[in-house]
């Protein structure tokens, strides 16, 4: 028997990567979502069942998780740090996405439900300083995450744990660490800093520009994981047995500063940077700490961040030089 698969969130970056692993197996029938009109999806595939239409309701949660065995949700209203520090009701109200697939799954008896959470849930007195510790999965408490787009996903890990505990629905969560990669936002507003400053190099070299605007002092570190990483993390936790909350990131950790040296050695064209001190900034130091995944599942990152970000350059420059559909990465600020 076919199993029925739906990926909420399909229309988007990480959701699009995940359901082109299932759209030509013959073992499943895949059900796409997203809340985007079609034309603006990401990637979209024919051999699946597609649906435009908004998952903060709940009458469209019901209808496409009818008959549905396993549920991916990645949908929720997200960005770089742009985005989530200007628009904090936003994305808040994701809460509605997770609240009303949950309500679904369990009304129509799907089997199991993946969660995608992020690193944005961790307690901020850990990220204070430049370089820090991996965060582990337990410095999530006492909770102080990320003001609005933190919260809601720390509140949504939690209303799957009940969800599991109180109705035996099967859950799956991970907390995801700056996924970047091709078919990602790269332009727009909602574009993170891996396809930020590929972008912003790329166009300094093609207009001859000595100088690009960088956000803060670019001291602030981060780690993040390349999206073929992403989706094989995201699929070995699916497949476990394990009902824990796992990191999915790198432990690669740079500062932004160092990230524009790998860019530029990629680019083979080096900048002036104009630091922007008043530009949304973040924490000050992030990074993971894979150990709980290393051992329970047994899966790390293959990519370092300067592979990760080679091919990334690539793909936003073919975009740049006269690839299809660029609007579709660039105004992905059509969500609302
Ligand atoms: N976006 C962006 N654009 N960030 C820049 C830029 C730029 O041109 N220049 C420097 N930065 C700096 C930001 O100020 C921030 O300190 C750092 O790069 C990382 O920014 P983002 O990649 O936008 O976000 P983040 O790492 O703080 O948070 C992202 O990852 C989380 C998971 O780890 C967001 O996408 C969150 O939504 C996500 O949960």
């Amino acid at each position: 028997m076919k199993k029925k698969i739906l990926v909420c969130g399909a229309g988007g970056f990480i959701g699009g990567h995940l359901a082109s692993i299932f759209k030509d197996d013959k073992n499943y029938e895949l059900v796409c979502a997203d809340i985007k009109p079609k034309e603006y999806w990401f990637q979209i595939f024919d051999n699946a069942k597609n649906f435009s239409l908004d998952l903060k309701e709940y009458e469209n949660t019901l209808k496409v998780t009818k008959d549905v065995d396993y549920i991916f949700n990645f949908a929720c209203n997200m960005g770089g740090m742009g985005f989530i520090e200007n628009n904090k009701a936003e994305c808040m109200l994701s809460v509605l996405v997770n609240t009303n697939l949950l309500r679904s799954a369990i009304e129509n008896s799907c089997k199991k439900y993946f969660f995608s959470s992020s690193a944005c849930v961790y307690n901020a007195l850990k990220q204070k300083q430049t370089f820090v510790s991996g965060l582990k999965e337990t410095d999530a408490y006492p909770a102080d995450p990320e003001d609005g787009y933190g919260w809601e996903k720390l509140f949504s890990e939690r209303m799957c744990r009940h969800f599991s505990e109180d109705f035996g629905l099967e859950t799956r969560v991970v907390r995801y660490h700056n996924i970047y990669g091709p078919q990602g936002t790269f332009d727009g507003g909602r574009e993170k800093a891996p396809a930020a400053l590929c972008r912003k190099i790329i166009l300094a070299k093609k207009n001859n520009l000595k100088q690009i605007d960088v956000w803060g002092d670019g001291e602030q570190t981060r780690s993040f994981l390349y999206i073929d990483d992403c989706i094989k993390g995201t699929l070995d936790v699916f497949n476990s047995g394990f009902s824990d909350v796992f990191n999915v990131g790198s432990e690669e950790q740079v500062s932004i500063n160092q990230m524009i040296e790998m860019i530029e050695e990629i680019a083979d064209y080096k900048v002036k940077r104009n630091y922007q001190l008043d530009k949304p900034k973040g924490v000050r130091g992030r990074s993971s700490d894979n150990s709980l995944i290393e051992k329970n599942i047994g899966w790390k990152p293959n990519h370092s961040l300067k592979e990760g970000l080679t091919k990334t350059y690539k793909w936003i420059n073919d975009q740049i030089e006269g690839g299809t559909n660029i609007d579709k990465f660039s105004k992905s600020n059509i969500v609302k």
